[in-house]
């Protein structure tokens, strides 16, 4: 209030940069002119100290007196002096150097917009790509839960113990049974040594040989292939096919079947030769479980359980 108040400068930078180029481009102009002046009054010195004053006045170079070289080295660096300021300094100036980066700021601002152009085109076709997969993966999803519930059924031991000697284990005659309820009417897919273990073709199934030979033969009516897609394939039709087993077969399908229908066998046995998959619990879930105890027709005590893949 009481003290001198401050002055703000109102000159912004640009301006600041103007000023300073004038009183350059003026100091110049000023040093040029002595410079002329100074030759001027050199020149009519030279001319005087040998013609007047006859200084020199013997030493000539091809008949011409050294004053008139010692005027026009003079002249060639006035020239020079002169144009360094004019010439040199407009093409190679402040404004040149200003007009120089500004052509240079906007050949790299004309060649970020076309990264950035060409940047936006790949995002959108990879953005494209991507909706792309997803369709063809939930329409691939939808066709698969639409056409079937591909179901493993099997009766493993505590141990996962499935066979020995390429025969069953145990007999539990309501496992048989629930395993006929829940085949009848549908596909069942098996390897061929599971095929080779029953006596022959179950009743009112089809039934799907898994083997390497080309010329396996078959009752007719069985189906053989050479592979397990090949397998899924021929059970395309039924809304639930069924891999029956053995080990081999369980192994290779754990990851494309969508249900299993497990009889837990409560015991462990130890002379088996074949293995049912550990059920990942991070992949299934238990959806439904019955437990039934050992009886005069069951030897163990044993329990349905259904899982469904998470
Ligand atoms: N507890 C249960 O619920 C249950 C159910 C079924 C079976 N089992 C038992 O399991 C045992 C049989 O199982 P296993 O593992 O020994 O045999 P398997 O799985 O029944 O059959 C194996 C055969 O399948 C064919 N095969 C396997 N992988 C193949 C592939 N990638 N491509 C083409 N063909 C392929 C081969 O046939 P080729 O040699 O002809 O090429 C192979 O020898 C028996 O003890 C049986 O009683 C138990």
């Amino acid at each position: 209030m009481f003290g001198k108040k401050k002055q703000v400068s109102t000159i912004d930078k640009d301006q600041l940069e103007l000023i300073e180029n004038a009183q350059k481009r003026i100091r110049q102009k000023k040093r040029l002119y002595i410079h002329f002046v100074i030759f001027l009054i050199g020149a009519v010195f030279l001319i005087i100290a040998n013609t007047v004053l006859g200084i020199g006045k013997d030493f000539t170079i091809v008949g011409i007196n050294w004053f008139v070289y010692a005027i026009l080295a003079w002249l060639f660096l006035f020239v020079y002096h002169f144009i360094s300021v004019f010439i040199t300094n407009k093409f190679m100036g402040k404004a040149w150097e200003k007009q120089q980066l500004e052509k240079l700021v906007n050949q790299q601002q004309q060649r970020i917009d076309k990264l950035k152009e060409s940047f936006l085109k790949e995002e959108r076709k990879i953005a494209q790509s991507q909706a792309f997969n997803e369709t063809l993966t939930e329409s691939k999803t939808e066709e698969k839960k639409s056409t079937n519930e591909l179901t493993i059924i099997v009766a493993a031991g505590e141990d996962n113990a499935i066979g020995k000697d390429n025969n069953l284990i145990w007999h539990l005659s309501n496992d048989l049974k629930r395993f006929k309820k829940l085949t009848s009417g549908h596909h069942i897919i098996m390897g061929r040594k599971t095929f080779e273990s029953f006596p022959k073709p179950l009743p009112n199934r089809i039934h799907i040989v898994i083997t390497r030979q080309l010329d396996y033969k078959v009752p007719s009516g069985v189906i053989v292939v050479n592979n397990l897609e090949d397998a899924i394939d021929a059970a395309k039709t039924d809304t639930q096919p069924f891999i029956i087993g053995g080990g081999e077969i369980y192994k290779l399908s754990m990851h494309l079947a969508d249900k299993l229908e497990i009889t837990r066998v409560h015991s462990t046995f130890e002379g088996a030769d074949t293995h049912f998959p550990e059920i990942d619990s991070s992949k299934w879930k238990e959806v439904n479980r019955t437990t039934h105890d050992a009886d005069e027709k069951h030897n163990y005590a044993y329990s349905f359980i259904t899982y469904k893949r998470r």
